[in-house]
């Protein structure tokens, strides 16, 4: 016998669980259906985000940065420490504690919430039905009033540098590293990248990137990437720009990696390679033929700006569509999609999503970049404010970096701002809400900003765009 939903939500990653709660909110009936099984055998809620990358590895990242902080830092500081000791199973068992805690609070939420948590396979039939095969049982028939896809991405592999999950990992498998690599080698010098790449290079890892773009940190605004980029360079990561992997091969002892530099071959030895080039949408064994759910060329859920596929009555939300492969991203577009199914008014501001690469120095954006804003050919001006010149930045011995605000000459709207510096991410929050009000840069100017406050180098950042910034000489 068939079971009936208002909503049943295929993938419980942060698009789907968000967009199920949300339904249920608004007074539907909910299954929400996830397949994701950790590497001892275990099923958990959460999908990618939860179980194998934002939060394992902001974890790391703070982890060890902690311990970089104090065998380096401590010492400015006044404090003295003694021989600083690595204790790596520890920090990935708080790692892994961390993610079983919040994995548990969805189920937790989904009771809450009266979500019901299906966990197996979920397949798209044709008229909204959905196949659900719970793991080790039959199939059975859902039939829902409307389907949410939210089956998320996974890994692109390189077909001369497979994943072997021993010496040439993806993302997932670096995070779970029992050993510190002696020489690391990436291949991608993106988000995933650095972030690793710095988790890595912390511990005590020689850390070598390699990088087919020529311009580092390309989506970035270039006086951000340029101080982002000496930074790095000066912790010890080996970034090689216009660098192109050509092939890897795994050995007994680790892996021999080949590359092109300005056309020039070249090789490297490592004990491990993370590949992370990019991610793909993931929609294997999602649909039955006739199920009529049209893919891009490159394979996303084809869907309308309020995420309605070709199919009346079945959305897609998160990284399997189009935009940014963000948390926050695929969340914003399961709560929207849950409002419209209860026929409310309900959209995604695309235009204001924020961008954070939690490295040390953090990088956060939100709008446009300055280049963008010269090719669009709207006038504007930039104003920027260094951390070297705050006193809570220097009290916290992290002066790398600055705010810039990019706004348009004709009304003062607040049009890009770029962070390169500490807490960026955190930051950039008060930027995101400025844009989302339209805001001028005389609104930031005349809100008070606490002192002393690393907040305070966005004010300032506002005063300098008309050359009025009180703590550093104008342009
Ligand atoms: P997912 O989180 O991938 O969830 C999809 C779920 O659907 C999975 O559980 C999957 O098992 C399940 N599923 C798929 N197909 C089926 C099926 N047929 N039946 C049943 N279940 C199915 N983003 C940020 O915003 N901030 C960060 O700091 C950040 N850090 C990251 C770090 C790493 C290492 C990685 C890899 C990614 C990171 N991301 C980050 C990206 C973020 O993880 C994704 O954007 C986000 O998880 C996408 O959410 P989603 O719900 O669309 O998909
Ligand atoms: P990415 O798109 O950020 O970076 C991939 C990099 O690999 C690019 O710079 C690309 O030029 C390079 N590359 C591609 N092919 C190559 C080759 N053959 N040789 C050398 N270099 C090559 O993708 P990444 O880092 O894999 O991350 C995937 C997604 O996960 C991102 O889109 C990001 O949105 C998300 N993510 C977000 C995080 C955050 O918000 N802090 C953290 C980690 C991931």
């Amino acid at each position: 016998m068939s079971k009936s939903y208002d909503v049943v939500v295929i993938g419980a990653g942060p698009a789907g669980y968000v967009a199920a709660i949300r339904a249920t909110q608004l007074g539907m009936s909910v299954a929400c259906i996830d397949e994701w099984q950790n590497k001892d055998g275990t099923n958990a809620f959460g999908g990618t985000c939860l179980n194998a990358g934002c939060i394992p590895s902001k974890v790391l990242l703070e982890s060890s940065e902690l311990f970089h902080r104090a065998g380096n830092e401590f010492k400015k500081h006044g404090i003295k420490t003694g021989k600083v000791e690595l204790d790596l199973e520890a920090m990935q068992k708080r790692r892994a504690g961390i993610v079983r805690q919040l994995t548990n609070g969805i189920a937790g939420l989904f009771k809450a919430n009266k979500v019901e948590g299906l966990v197996g396979h979920g397949k798209l039939l044709a008229g909204k039905q959905v196949e659900f095969t719970p793991v080790d049982g039959e199939p059975q028939l859902l039939n829902a009033g409307s389907v949410i896809i939210a089956t998320g991405s996974t890994p692109i592999e390189l077909p001369f540098a497979k994943f072997d999950d021993k010496h040439i990992v993806d993302s997932w498998n670096a995070i779970e590293f029992s050993e510190v690599p002696k020489r690391l080698g990436i291949i991608g010098a993106g988000v995933i990248g650095l972030e690793l790449g710095s988790v890595w290079s912390r511990l005590g890892s020689e850390v070598i990137i390699i990088e087919a773009m020529h311009d580092f940190l390309f989506m970035t605004d270039r006086e951000v990437a340029a101080a982002a980029g000496k930074d790095f360079r000066k912790q010890g990561l080996d970034i090689r720009l216009g660098a192109k992997l050509t092939g890897a091969k795994a050995g007994k002892k680790g892996v021999t990696v080949e590359y092109e530099d300005a056309g020039i071959p070249k090789t490297l030895e490592v004990d491990k390679l993370v590949v992370a080039v990019g991610r793909r949408p993931f929609t294997d064994g999602l649909f039955a033929d006739d199920a009529g759910i049209v893919l891009d060329e490159r394979g996303f859920i084809k869907v309308d700006d309020e995420c309605r596929t070709h199919v009346k009555g079945v959305y897609a939300v998160g990284d399997c569509v189009r935009g940014p492969m963000l948390a926050h991203k695929g969340s914003e577009e399961g709560v929207m999609v849950a409002d419209l199914i209860a026929g409310h008014v309900a959209e995604v501001n695309y235009d204001v999503i924020p961008s954070v690469i939690y490295t040390a120095p953090e990088i956060a954006w939100v709008g446009k970049t300055e280049q963008e804003v010269k090719e669009s050919g709207r006038e504007y001006k930039t104003g920027s404010f260094p951390f070297a010149a705050s006193g809570r930045a220097k009290a916290m011995e992290q002066t790398t970096g600055m705010v810039k605000i990019v706004s348009a000459v004709d009304d003062d709207e607040v049009l890009g701002v770029h962070i390169v510096g500490p807490m960026a991410g955190e930051l950039i929050a008060e930027a995101v809400l400025a844009m989302e009000f339209a805001a001028s840069t005389e609104d930031i100017q005349r809100t008070i900003h606490a002192h002393p406050t690393l907040a305070e180098a966005m004010h300032e950042a506002a005063l300098a765009v008309d050359n009025k910034a009180l703590n550093y000489p104008n342009k």
